[in-house]
C-alpha cells in the first residue's frame, strides 16, 4: 500500500449530515484560527505511520470506534491507569497505536500547544487512514473536548465482540444512536487490518461445549490453513487479515469474501450468513458487494455519525497536553 493508492475510488462526500451534526456542536472549522495548520500536520504524521507499518492505518480506525462507543468520543480510551479502557476485554493486547496518537499529538502540541482535543486527533486520524487506504474521505467535525475518566467497565459491555449475534450487536450500535444500516457499513472497516486467533479461533474445530462451531458457513479451503495458524491451545495473538483478497486495500472485497463465506470472524459472517433473520444486513451486503460509491457514501456517513456520539464541547472536560493523563 502506498499513499499512492488516493485513487479514482476516493471522493469528497458532502456533508448531508449537517442537520445531525448541528446538535452535537460540532464544525469542520473549529481550528481554522487556533491551530490552521492541523489537518495537514496530522496527515503529514498518518502517513508517515502508515509508510513505517502498514497494518497502523487499520489500527487508528479501531481506536476512533473503540473511543466513541465508550463515554462517547472523548478520547476517553487513551487515559492510562488502573480502570484504564485500553486492558478492557475487547482492548487488552488488540487495540493499537497509541504511540503514533502520541506522535501526532507531540507534533500538534509544537504547532498549536493546548488547543486541540485528543478525541479530534483520534477522529481526523481515522479519516486520514481510510483514505490512505484507498478509501473515502469526508470532511472531519471538530471541537470535541477530552474526558476526564475511563470506563473499563463501560468498554467491556459496550463495545461488540465476535461471538455475538448480530442482533446483539445491533443493539449495542443502538445503544449509542447508530442503526442497522452503520453496523453494516461500519464493518466494512474489516476490508484491512488483521485479527487474532483468540478473536474466530471457536469457529475452527467442533468444540463440545457453548459455543458450536460455525464452519458451515466458512470457505472449505480456508479452514484447514485456519486450523494451522490457530491450533487448538495455540497461541491466539497470532495474526491472520481480515480480508484475505486485499489486506490494505480500502475496498468491496470484505462484502464479496462475506459472500463466498470467507468471512474471518463469526460476527463478520452472520451479517449474510445465519439463520438469525438477518436479511436487512444480508442485503446490505449484497448492495455493498458490488458497488463500491454506495459503501463509500454510506461508510463516510457513518463514520461521521459515530463522530458524533457524545461529544464533549463547549467548556466540559478539558484540552489534554498529553492524550494519556488529564491535566494536573
Ligand atoms: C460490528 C461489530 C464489530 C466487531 C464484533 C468487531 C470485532 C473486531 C475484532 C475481534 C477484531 C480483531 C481484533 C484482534 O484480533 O486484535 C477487529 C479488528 C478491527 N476492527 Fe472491528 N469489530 C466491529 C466493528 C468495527 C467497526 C465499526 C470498525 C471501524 C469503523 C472496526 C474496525 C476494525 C479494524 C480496522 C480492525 C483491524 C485492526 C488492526 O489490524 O489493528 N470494527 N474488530
Ligand atoms: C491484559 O493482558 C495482560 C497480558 O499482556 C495480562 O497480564 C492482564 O491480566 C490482562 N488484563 C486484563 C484486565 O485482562
Ligand atoms: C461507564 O459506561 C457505562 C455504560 O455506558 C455507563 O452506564 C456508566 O455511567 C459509565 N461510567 C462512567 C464513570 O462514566
Ligand atoms: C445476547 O444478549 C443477551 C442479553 O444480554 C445474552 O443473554 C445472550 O447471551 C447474548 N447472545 C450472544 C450470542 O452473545
Ligand atoms: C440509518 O440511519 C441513516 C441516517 O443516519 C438512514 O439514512 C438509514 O436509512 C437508517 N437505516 C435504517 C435501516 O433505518
Ligand atoms: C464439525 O462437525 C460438523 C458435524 O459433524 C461437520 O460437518 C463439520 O465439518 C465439522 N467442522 C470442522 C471444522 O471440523
Ligand atoms: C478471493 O480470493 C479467492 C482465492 O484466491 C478467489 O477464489 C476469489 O475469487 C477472490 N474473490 C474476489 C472477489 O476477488
Ligand atoms: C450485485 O450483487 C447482487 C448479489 O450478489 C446481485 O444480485 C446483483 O445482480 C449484482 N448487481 C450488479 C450490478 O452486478
Amino acid at each position: 500500500m502506498k499513499a499512492s493508492n488516493y485513487n479514482c475510488f476516493s471522493f469528497f462526500v458532502t456533508i448531508s449530515m449537517l442537520a445531525l451534526a448541528a446538535s452535537s456542536q460540532l464544525t469542520t472549522n473549529f481550528y481554522s484560527k487556533s491551530c490552521p495548520n492541523l489537518l495537514t500536520i496530522v496527515r503529514k504524521q498518518v502517513m508517515n505511520a502508515v509508510k513505517t507499518e502498514t497494518r497502523m492505518a487499520a489500527s487508528l480506525i479501531r481506536l476512533h470506534f473503540h473511543d466513541c462507543f465508550v463515554n462517547g468520543c472523548d478520547a476517553s480510551l487513551l487515559l492510562d491507569g488502573s480502570d484504564s479502557e485500553k486492558t478492557a476485554l475487547p482492548n487488552n493486547n488488540s487495540a493499537r497505536g497509541y504511540e503514533v496518537v502520541d506522535a501526532i499529538k507531540s507534533a500538534v502540541e509544537g504547532s498549536c500547544s493546548g488547543v486541540v482535543s485528543c478525541a479530534d486527533i483520534l477522529a481526523i486520524a481515522a479519516r486520514d487512514s481510510v483514505l490512505l487506504s484507498g478509501g473515502p474521505s469526508w470532511k472531519v467535525l471538530l471541537g470535541r473536548r477530552d474526558g476526564l475518566v475511563a470506563n473499563q467497565s463501560g468498554a467491556n459491555t459496550m463495545l461488540p465482540a465476535p461471538f455475538e449475534t448480530v442482533g446483539n450487536i445491533t443493539l449495542k450500535f443502538q445503544a449509542v444512536g447508530l442503526n442497522v444500516t452503520d453496523v453494516v457499513s461500519l464493518s466494512g472497516a474489516h476490508t484491512i487490518g488483521l485479527a487474532s486467533c483468540g478473536t474466530f479461533g471457536n469457529r475452527l474445530f467442533n468444540f463440545s461445549g457453548t459455543n458450536a462451531p460455525d464452519s458451515t458457513f466458512l470457505d472449505p479451503n480456508m479452514v484447514s490453513s485456519l486450523q494451522n495458524l490457530c491450533p487448538v491451545n495455540g497461541d491466539a495473538s497470532r495474526t491472520t487479515p481480515l480480508d484475505w483478497n486485499s489486506t490494505d486495500l480500502f475496498d468491496t472485497h470484505y462484502f464479496q469474501n462475506l459472500i463466498n463465506g470467507r468471512g474471518i470472524l463469526e460476527s463478520d459472517q452472520f451479517l449474510y450468513s445465519s439463520d438469525q433473520g438477518i436479511s436487512t444486513t444480508r442485503s446490505l451486503v449484497e448492495l455493498y458487494s458490488n458497488n463500491t460509491q454506495l459503501f463509500f457514501n454510506d461508510f463516510a456517513n457513518s463514520m461521521i455519525k459515530m463522530g458524533n456520539i457524545q461529544p464533549l464541547t463547549g467548556s466540559a472536560g478539558q484540552i489534554r497536553k498529553n492524550c494519556r493523563v488529564v491535566n494536573s
